[in-house]
């Protein structure tokens, strides 16, 4: 099974979750990484879930046009939507202490 960790606020958090896994509709029913994670539609539409893969990137599946829309020029600094990711692979996440602006 996958491991995640996520850091934020200089803290470091680690679980293992299930295959396919989404980590923004695992917060929402209060699982890991609940409460750190910060998010707020769970559609793609506000970036407040926005995160930078530090490790395990290469696994994932290209952006979609919804990553693409909000966060432009970021993906290239490796930021992710959490809520658009279903994670299969170890990987590792940090999100910035304020959120991206979309
Ligand atoms: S939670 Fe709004 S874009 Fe991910």
């Amino acid at each position: 099974m996958p491991v995640v960790v996520f850091r934020r606020n200089a803290e470091v958090y680690e679980a293992e979750v299930k295959e396919n896994t989404n980590l923004v509709v695992r917060a929402g029913i209060k699982q890991f990484p609940f409460p750190h994670l910060r998010y707020e539609c769970g559609m793609g539409k506000c970036a407040r879930c926005a995160c930078r893969v530090l490790a395990g990137g290469e696994y994932l599946p290209p952006p979609n046009w919804k990553e693409k829309k909000q966060l432009g020029a970021r993906l290239d600094e490796g930021y992710r939507l959490a809520c658009q990711l279903w994670i299969e692979h170890d990987i590792e996440l940090e999100q910035d202490d304020l959120p991206v602006e979309p």
